[in-house]
C-alpha cells in the first residue's frame, strides 16, 4: 500500500498538557512522585490543555501534516473499577477534531508514562493486573475514538520508563532491582499485545503499532568479544521492544542469557506468550536521538547512570550491565559531538537503525521522535541553527534510507513547542516553537520552525539535491592532466571523487569499498570486468569515452551518474 509521508511533531500528555487536576483528572504516578519530593513538575507544563488550538494551528501553518500526542490515562479512567471521565474524553475529542479541521493526521499514543496512581498503588508495572487494566482502557478509547484516529500506538518507549523506573531509579517508582526490570518489561510487552488483540477484536479502523526507543549500537573494535557485547547491548536497548512487538518473540538469546544468569522467568505463562505471538503490530515507531558505543564487560555490578543535570553534571557516564556489556560513550566523547546532556549527535545512526530494523521485520516504519535538546534564552528571535543542523542531517539520512528501499513513512520532530522534559525540567528545550513559561506560556516560533515549514513545503528538494551530489563517485584512472581535472570536478560536486592509480592494486580496491558509482578512465578500460567483480552488481561501473574525458564538466558528470544509477535500479 502506498502511504502518504507524514511530516509532523510529537508530544506527550504529561509533558505538555498541564491542567494536572482539572476537569476531574485523577493523580498520575508522576504527579504523586514530583509533588511528594518537591521537584519541578508538569502541573502547568506548556499549558497545551488551553493552548491546543493555537498549537495545532501553528503546526498546520508550519507545513506539518501530522501530530503525535498521547492520551492521559488518569484523565480518562478514574479508578480501578474502570469508571470513565467523560470530561477527559471530551478534551481529546476537541483536540482530535481540531487536528482534522487543520488537516493534521492525529497519531495517538495510548500510554506515554503517566500511569494512574491508583495502579501504582497496586504495584504498577510489576503487577500483571496493570496489563489487564490497560486492555480495558484501550477498549474505552478504541470505542470512543473509532473512525477519528487512523494511527494508534500502544506504548511509548517501554525501555525508558521501565529501565528508568526499576534500574537507574531516576523515574518513579525509583527502584533499582533487576528482577523488577525483567518483570516490568515482560508485563508491558504483554499489555501491548493485549491492546493489539482488543484493537482487532473490536475491528477498530486504522492501524496499531508500538513506539520503541532506539539506540544504534556500535563497538569500539571488531573483536569477537566486542561483537558479542554489541549483540547483548542491542537486545538490552532495542530488540526486546522491536522483536517482541513485530515478530511476537522476545529475542531467544536474550532469554537464554537471563536464564544462564539465574534469573527466574517462570512467571511467563504459555497462554501469555501465545497472546504476544499472535498479536504483532501493524507498524513500528522508532524514536532515535543518539547511538551507543559498547565494549566488552570487564567487572563490576550492574550500574546504569543518567545525566539529568545537563551542563552541571560532573560525574562520568560509565554504565555496566553485568556479564553483558559496558557502555563506552565516555571513550568517544571527544570524538563525537554531543549536547550538554552528553547525548551524541550522530545522524548516520538513524540510517543504520532504519536499514537494520527493516532488514528483518516486515512492518512499515515511522520515525516517531527525533530532536535536539538545548538551553535557550527566550527572545523574539531564537536562532537555533544547531537544531536545524540536527534535524536536517537526520532527515537527510531518513531520505537516503527511503531511497535505499526502507519502508519509512513519517518523521516527527520532538517537539512542536517547548515542554516539560521529565527530570530535566523545562530548561531542556526541544521545541520548534518556544514557550515562555514565565509569561503565560506565550508561543514564539524559532528559526527551526520556519526551516521545517519551508522544507516540508518544497519536499526537502535542497536536501535531495545535495544528497544526489554527495554520492561517492570513484574515478579509477591512470593519472595525467585531464584526469586530475576531472577528479577535481568530481570533488567539487561534494562527492568523494578520488583519483586512483589503477596500477596500485591495493590502493584502488580500498577506494572501491564505499563506491556508489565507479567511473573508469579511457586508458584502463581493460580493468572493467575486474572492477565490476570487486564492487558487486549493485554498483554501476562505466568507462568514459576518450573524446569527452577532459571536457566533462560537473553537470555532465552528474548526468552520467544519474543515468547509470537509473539503469542500475
Ligand atoms: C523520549 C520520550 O518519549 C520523551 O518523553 C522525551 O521527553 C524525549 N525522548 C526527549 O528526551
Amino acid at each position: 500500500m502506498k502511504r502518504k509521508m507524514l511530516w509532523g511533531s510529537a508530544t506527550a500528555s504529561y509533558q505538555c498538557e498541564g491542567a494536572w487536576d482539572l476537569d476531574e483528572k485523577v493523580e498520575s504516578m508522576w504527579d504523586r512522585y514530583l509533588h511528594e519530593n518537591g521537584l519541578e513538575n508538569g502541573d502547568v507544563a506548556s499549558d497545551h490543555y488551553h493552548h491546543y488550538e493555537e498549537d495545532i494551528r501553528m503546526m498546520a501553518e508550519g507545513g506539518q501534516n501530522a501530530y503525535r500526542f498521547s492520551l492521559s490515562w488518569p484523565r480518562i479512567i478514574r479508578d480501578l473499577e474502570g469508571n470513565v471521565n467523560e470530561k477527559g474524553l471530551a478534551f481529546y475529542d476537541t483536540l482530535i477534531d481540531t487536528c482534522h479541521r487543520y488537516h493534521i493526521e492525529p497519531f495517538v499514543t495510548i500510554y506515554h508514562w503517566d500511569l494512574p496512581q491508583y495502579l501504582e498503588d497496586i504495584g504498577g508495572w510489576q503487577n500483571i493486573e496493570t496489563a489487564y487494566h490497560f486492555e480495558k482502557y484501550c477498549e474505552t478509547v478504541f470505542r470512543h475514538f473509532n473512525g477519528k484516529v487512523r494511527f494508534w500506538s500502544t506504548f511509548n518507549e517501554p525501555k525508558w520508563f521501565i529501565f528508568s523506573g526499576y534500574m537507574s531509579g531516576n523515574y518513579p517508582p525509583c527502584h533499582r532491582n533487576i528482577p523488577e526490570v525483567i518483570r516490568g518489561s515482560y508485563n508491558v510487552m504483554f499489555a501491548s499485545a493485549l491492546g493489539v488483540r482488543k484493537f482487532r477484536e473490536m475491528k477498530t479502523e486504522g492501524e496499531i503499532g508500538l513506539v520503541a526507543s532506539y539506540q544504534t549500537i556500535y563497538g569500539l573494535d571488531e573483536s569477537t568479544e566486542t561483537l558479542n557485547a554489541m549483540r547483548h547491548a542491542d537486545n538490552y536497548c532495542n530488540n526486546w521492544q522491536v522483536d517482541t512487538a513485530c515478530l511476537g518473540e522476545f529475542p531467544s538469546d536474550m532469554v537464554d542469557k537471563l536464564k544462564e544468569q539465574g534469573y527466574d522467568l517462570s512467571f511467563a505463562k504459555e497462554e501469555e506468550l501465545q497472546i504476544i505471538r499472535e498479536n504483532t503490530v501493524d507498524f513500528i515507531g522508532i524514536n532515535y536521538y543518539s547511538p551507543m558505543y559498547i565494549k566488552p564487560y570487564t567487572d563490576g555490578e550492574t550500574l546504569v547512570k543518567a545525566n539529568n543535570q545537563g551542563k552541571n553534571y560532573k560525574g562520568d557516564l560509565r554504565s555496566v550491565v553485568k556479564g553483558w556489556f559496558e557502555v563506552a560513550n565516555d571513550d568517544m566523547k571527544d570524538i563525537i559531538p554531543h549536547n550538554p546532556w552528553g547525548m551524541f549527535v550522530y545522524p548516520q545512526g538513524l540510517y543504520d537503525a532504519l536499514t537494520r530494523v527493516s532488514s528483518y521485520i516486515k512492518q512499515p516504519i515511522y520515525v516517531t521522535e527525533n530532536g535536539y535538546g538545548a538551553y535557550e534564552e527566550i527572545s523574539n528571535d531564537i536562532d537555533d541553527q544547531y537544531r536545524i543542523d540536527y534535524i536536517r542531517e537526520h532527515i537527510r539520512y531518513l531520505l537516503k534510507a527511503k531511497e535505499d528501499g526502507v519502508d519509512v513513512n513519517g518523521y516527527f520532530v520532538w517537539s512542536p513547542f517547548d515542554l516539560y522534559s521529565w527530570k530535566n525540567g523545562c530548561e531542556k528545550r526541544y521545541g520548534l516553537v518556544a514557550v515562555d513559561f514565565d509569561n503565560d506560556c506565550r508561543r514564539i516560533p524559532k528559526h527551526s520552525y520556519y526551516w521545517y515549514k519551508s522544507n516540508i513545503e518544497n519536499d526537502f528538494i535542497d536536501l535531495r539535491k545535495e544528497e544526489k551530489q554527495m554520492r561517492n563517485i570513484v574515478l579509477v584512472c591512470n593519472g595525467g592532466m585531464s584526469t586530475s581535472i576531472l577528479a577535481n570536478r568530481i570533488k567539487e560536486l561534494g562527492g568523494d571523487g578520488v583519483e586512483v592509480n589503477a596500477y596500485g592494486e591495493q590502493e584502488y580496491s580500498q577506494h572501491l569499498k564505499d563506491a556508489d558509482v565507479v567511473l573508469i578512465g579511457p586508458q584502463i578500460r581493460y580493468l572493467i570486468d575486474d572492477i565490476r567483480k570487486r564492487v558487486g552488481e549493485n554498483v554501476p561501473v562505466a568507462s568514459i569515452e576518450p573524446r569527452v574525458y577532459g571536457a566533462m564538466n560537473a553537470q555532465k558528470v552528474l548526468e552520467m551518474v544519474d543515468e547509470l544509477l537509473k539503469d542500475s535500479k
